[in-house]
């Protein structure tokens, strides 16, 4: 029977890890969490959750923090390293160390992919992948999946299009990985540089997902039930030339939702360049920033199924 004890004291490195049934305990609970996201429930009064963020995040690291605190807890750690000692030359391994022996979980983001596995290594602490290089962000992953969940009640049966950078995208890894549960149809829309890598590829065939891929997302746009759009992510690039040479390849405008159907679901994990128009917030189709709300209920889960804290 899978249920909280299936979740207690372990790390979240990749959505791999995890399964199906996992993925309905954490979205019962989340939607659970949803009634105190606002407010308080005192459940981990005596849990410090520590954030150690070597790369930038807004939505990520305020959400876990406030997770954190919605649930009683303490929230220690840093953004950027310049302030702690591996500004002083201390390695990876040694504040893993430390953050292990002073709290209770660690979350973690850096732009090395395997990161969090190695400090899940070294720490006795659960470990959360806040996300690792272009490899995974498993927890926006299941923020994701949740947000399909709460506006179609289902996942089977959908047809799924995902837009944007597919060759550098972390979300798209980890979202492409979770889909893999689920009997949904894929379309995958991208310049043709962009296309997903071969080890993307290769999982999809392996797990027998139904996906195409086309650079049009006119093509495809009239059979999408999700639309969910990534940024072109430039951090990422080797040559800050080839960067140049993409930007701007993809807009999602109201010309292209307007041939959509009328209750598509336009999903985006944040942050949102210049992909997306703005005139596309004020549509009923936009959810990216109520997605980016559930951060806080699915990460309130996430922490209280981790930690402990009852049922
Ligand atoms: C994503 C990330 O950091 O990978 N952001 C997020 O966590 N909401 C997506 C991105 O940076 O494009």
């Amino acid at each position: 029977m899978v249920g909280f004890l299936d979740w207690f004291g372990r790390d979240i490195i990749s959505v791999l890890d995890f399964g199906r049934e996992d993925f309905e305990v954490l979205f019962t609970e989340a939607l659970n969490m949803e009634k105190y996201a606002k407010s308080r429930l005192d459940v981990l009064g005596d849990k410090v959750l520590a954030l150690a963020f070597f790369e930038p995040s807004t939505r990520t690291r305020l959400s876990f923090e406030t997770a954190m605190l919605r649930l009683g807890g303490s929230v220690i750690g840093f953004s950027g390293t310049e302030a702690t000692s591996m500004a002083k030359g201390e390695n990876l391994a040694d504040t893993i160390r430390m953050l292990d022996a002073y709290a209770n979980a660690i979350v973690i983001r850096h732009s090395l992919e395997g990161a969090a596995k190695f400090a899940a290594g070294i720490a006795e602490s659960p470990v959360i992948n806040a996300g690792d290089g272009s490899q995974n962000h498993p927890t926006q992953a299941m923020l994701d999946l949740y947000t399909i969940w709460r506006e179609f009640k289902v996942i089977d049966g959908l047809s799924i299009g995902i837009l944007g950078d597919l060759r550098y995208a972390r979300v798209v890894n980890s979202l492409v990985q979770a889909l893999s549960y689920y009997r949904v149809r894929l379309h995958l829309i991208s310049p043709e540089l962009l296309r997903p890598r071969q080890e993307l590829v290769e999982f999809m065939e392996s797990r027998g997902m139904k996906y195409d891929w086309t650079n049009d997302p006119y093509n495809v746009i009239n059979d999408l039930d999700v639309l969910y759009v990534v940024r072109i992510q430039r951090e990422r690039f080797p040559d800050p030339m080839e960067y140049e040479r993409i930007r701007g390849a993809y807009k999602v405008n109201l010309k292209l939702i307007e041939r959509g159907k009328p209750n598509l679901v336009i999903l985006h994990p944040l942050p949102r360049i210049d992909e997306v128009d703005f005139t596309v917030d004020n549509t009923p189709q936009a959810r990216y920033f109520k997605q980016a709300g559930f951060g806080v209920p699915l990460r309130m889960a996430l922490l209280r199924l981790v930690l402990g804290g009852g049922s």
